[in-house]
């Protein structure tokens, strides 16, 4: 069985370059399914979610390849509108074929996108924003058929979804009449994804606000892609700085792009420094504790909740964490107790106390982001921690040990 194994107490020193962005690249993958010709995204994670994402795709008929950290895709051979079921299975993010696959056929026959532990995530907004477009829409079991191209109109969604922003922005990507989705979410990644369709063609206003229009292109051209750097990575990496104390400098994230982390890693005693170089953070004096809620971009990530518990557990003093995103992200905080912290969970809200120094020992990881927080308890620990369920880990985070060792911990990825 593959574990990361962590002889913990060492302080991170160091540069350090960030991978692209998962949440950014898998919703690009989808809307390069609307090409018939070639997509370059440049700087594609190696990431596990993005090989399912790419064999499912190949399974439809596109040809992909990589070359260096480039991911090319040519869509131009998709032959089917149905979505391999262990797609579907596997990776949440498969539900964006369904606007993908409308734009470009008129037809979308995919699977139910599994939920996971951290909630039920069902995809109701994304179906009644399609039926709002003029799509014919019906749940058959395990699956969702929609016929259909989609028509001009304006949806307003009931929460800032992101997935489900993504899906109606693909829909009408290829729509003449202009489309308006109010209520959209504004996270970094559909500002991302809106710049993708303006270079296919579409014509996109309102990125990254709650209202956004997009009137269609008939004939997308040909797309070359930088993928920004992920933010949720960077926010581990510094959150896991706060934790050992130290000093670290990481590369390739846009200036601005942590607007929505910045204030609660100074209330935890992190000092942050952003230039062209990059953004340097620096923890000398001993931690605070942190009161936090997550919410929907421009509020503080819930992809990073579970971190922040990691170091919150080792914070004098009492944090509070409140998780408003989704039902059941807390799954975490069990570990972390067996690693002796002190935390307790009334309904959406986690109570922490910090203690003088974790203990390392085996743990397991259930999720992704529970996995990364786990990383930072073991950095941050007394003696050697072990962590199962690495698979999970790896679905986001494409060398998490090799990075942490370019910045002096004791992190190995061992591969039994
Ligand atoms: C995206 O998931 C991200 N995944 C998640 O990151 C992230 O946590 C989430 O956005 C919120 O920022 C990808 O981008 C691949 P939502 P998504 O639709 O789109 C409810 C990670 O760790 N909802 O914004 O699925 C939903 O249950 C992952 O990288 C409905 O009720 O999230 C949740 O409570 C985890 N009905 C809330 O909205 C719907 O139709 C926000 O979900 C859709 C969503």
């Amino acid at each position: 069985m593959d574990t990361i194994q962590i002889q913990g107490g060492r302080r991170l020193q160091g540069t350090v370059r960030v991978q692209g962005s998962k949440n950014g690249v898998l919703p690009l993958m989808a809307a390069a399914l609307i090409i018939p010709g070639k997509t370059v995204l440049k700087g594609c994670p190696r990431i596990t979610d993005v090989s399912a994402m790419a064999d499912a795709m190949t399974d439809m008929g596109c040809r992909i390849s990589r070359q260096g950290d480039d991911l090319i895709i040519d869509a131009t051979g998709v032959h089917t509108s149905r979505v391999p079921r262990q797609c579907g299975e596997k990776l949440r993010s498969s539900v964006l074929f369904l606007g993908a696959l409308l734009a470009r056929t008129g037809l979308a026959i995919l699977p139910y996108p599994g939920g996971c532990t951290i909630g039920a995530r069902p995809v109701d907004f994304h179906l009644e924003g399609m039926r709002r477009l003029g799509v014919f829409v019906y749940p058959d079991g395990e699956w969702i058929r929609a016929v259909g191209r989609p028509g001009g109109g304006s949806c307003r969604l009931p929460m800032a979804s992101v997935g489900a922003t993504e899906n109606l922005l693909l829909a009408a990507s290829c729509c003449a009449e202009p489309v308006t989705i109010q209520g959209a979410a504004r996270e970094p990644e559909i500002v991302g994804l809106c710049e993708f369709l303006s270079a296919m063609g579409a014509d996109v206003r309102g990125a990254g606000t709650d209202t956004i229009s997009i009137t269609g292109v008939e004939a997308p051209g040909p797309v070359t892609f930088r993928v920004p750097g992920d933010r949720i990575i960077a926010g581990t990496y510094l959150l896991a700085a706060a934790a050992t104390g130290g000093r670290i400098l990481l590369q390739g994230i846009p200036s601005g792009m942590l607007a929505d982390q910045i204030d609660i890693y100074r209330q935890l005693g992190l000092r942050l420094w952003e230039n062209r170089q990059g953004i340097l953070a620096v923890r000398e004096g001993s931690l605070r504790p942190v009161q936090c809620a997550t919410a929907p971009y421009p509020g503080f990530p819930t992809d990073l909740q579970s971190q922040l518990m990691a170091v919150a557990a080792c914070a004098p003093g009492e944090s509070r964490i409140t998780e408003t995103v989704f039902e059941h992200r807390f799954q975490v905080a069990e570990e972390l107790c067996r690693m002796g912290a002190d935390i307790h969970i009334e309904g959406q809200t986690a109570r922490i106390t910090g203690v003088p120094r974790l203990a390392g020992c085996s743990v397991e990881a259930k999720e992704l982001r529970g996995g990364a927080a786990l990383i930072i308890a073991g950095l941050a620990a007394e003696g050697i921690t072990r962590i199962t369920g690495v698979n999970y880990i790896r679905r986001g985070y494409g060398d998490i040990a090799g990075d942490l060792r370019r910045l002096g911990a004791d992190i190995r990825d061992v591969r039994e």
